[in-house]
């Protein structure tokens, strides 16, 4: 769910539209939805493809040309925000005067978003007293500008006209859309696979990546939680998240267990060993000895570790299955969670390692809501719209 994070997108023709590429990424990752709308000229500098791939939609290039018919008044519609980066001179000449012959004027004309401009060009085009006055312009319409930099500019030159950073715009963006609806609220997430040693060279694994659970701590912090990320996989890149790196199903447990108590919400994402061997050999065990006998044994159980405290988080836990989920309403009981997020690991698009998961939700009280296939950041999404409803309900 990215109900109000709706970003469209407007890439027009400077040599900056490169790092147009770099914002989407950001306001992605950042939990926003977005689209892109690129001029004519822009296609110039960047293809269209590297939107498609980082946005997963093609770009709207052309008013004319596309599926919809009327694609500037949908687009317009759907945005929250509309952020056009970089913006040129001529750009900026066009939205002061309402021009709208391009898919980009269009859309920002059928719209009732807010607009962001980050303008880039060479210094004597932005000291120009045209695009001076048509700043003007655009500032008495509520217009927000995040100006230019100094710095080195295409062909050699020095001065102001440089983009302002990628990072910068994202935060003036994203400072309207989030929703801080977890604000106040301190969680626990673990994710990722465990190991299990069998001697130094190695393990006991399994195919989980870690995207689940980076998803679902990367949407809490961007919704105002304080997040502590217990994973065995690679975390996400956010310095606002909190990560403890284990390897093992009994170092996530203590881990988890020392610090669970004080939480507000649980989310056990990781994917925890079952079983481990009950030794583990100093030295590589050699080809030569023979083929080994491993003895398994049981290994913690962090969620049920967790269900024991009292006073305990609200817990959610994962449930990974092969075939059916017809039995993961008992499951969800047995093991006393607040809410079970079951998957069938074995169908199209919801395996390990892929970036879309279908999910079942089953809660506490036995019942039960599926969710189509979406994004791993959508599922987060709804598992934390999820939790605030439970919470709402206690
Ligand atoms: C190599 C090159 C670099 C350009 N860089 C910029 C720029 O950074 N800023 C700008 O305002 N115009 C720049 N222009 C001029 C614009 O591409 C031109 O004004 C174009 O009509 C803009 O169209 P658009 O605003 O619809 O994308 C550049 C042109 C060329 C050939």
């Amino acid at each position: 769910m990215t109900a109000g994070r709706h970003v469209v997108l407007g890439v027009t023709g400077g040599v900056a539209a490169y790092k147009a590429a770099y914002l989407a990424r950001r306001l992605i990752e950042r939990g926003a939805a977005v689209r892109v709308v690129m001029t004519a000229s822009a296609l110039e500098f960047i293809g269209a493809q590297t939107f498609a791939a980082i946005t997963g939609r093609a770009p709207l290039t052309d008013l004319f040309s596309d599926t919809d018919v009327s694609p500037h008044t949908t687009l317009g519609r759907w945005a929250d925000t509309i952020v056009i980066a970089p913006a040129t001179a001529a750009t900026i000449s066009k939205l002061a005067s309402g021009q709208a012959s391009d898919a980009l004027i269009a859309t920002v004309l059928a719209s009732r978003a807010r607009v962001v401009v980050a303008p880039a060009m060479h210094t004597e085009m932005w000291e120009h007293p045209a695009t001076q006055r048509n700043l003007e312009l655009l500032r008495s319409y509520g217009y927000e500008i995040v100006s230019p930099e100094r710095g080195a500019l295409a062909g050699g030159d020095e001065g102001v006209g440089r983009l302002a950073e990628p990072e910068t715009i994202a935060e003036v963006v994203l400072s309207h859309l989030s929703t801080l609806d977890l604000a106040g609220l301190h969680v626990i997430v673990t994710a990722g696979g465990t190991r299990e040693p069998i001697d130094p060279v190695r393990y006991i694994g399994n195919r989980s990546s870690g995207k689940m659970g980076n998803a679902i701590a990367q949407v809490a912090a961007n919704r105002g939680a304080r997040v502590l990320l217990v994973t065995a996989a690679e975390p996400p890149d956010d310095p606002s998240i909190e990560v403890v790196r284990v390897e093992t199903a009994q170092q996530m447990a203590e881990e988890v267990w020392s610090r669970a108590r004080h939480m507000d919400v649980a989310v056990m994402a990781a994917a925890v060993a079952d079983f481990r061997p009950r030794d583990i050999d100093n030295s590589k065990i050699r080809r030569a000895d023979g083929v080994p006998e491993i003895e398994l044994v049981p290994t913690s159980d962090v969620l049920q570790g967790v269900h024991e405290m009292t006073p305990r988080p609200l817990l959610v836990g994962f449930a990974a299955e092969t075939g059916s989920l017809d039995h993961v309403v008992e499951k969800a009981r047995s093991k006393g969670v607040d809410l079970l997020v079951a998957n069938d690991v074995t169908k199209e698009g919801s395996g390990f390692g892929s970036d879309t998961n279908e999910v079942r939700f089953v809660r506490g009280d036995g019942s039960v809501t599926d969710h189509e296939l979406m994004s791993k950041h959508d599922v987060a999404e709804e598992i934390w719209d999820e939790v605030l409803r439970l919470r709402a309900e206690s």
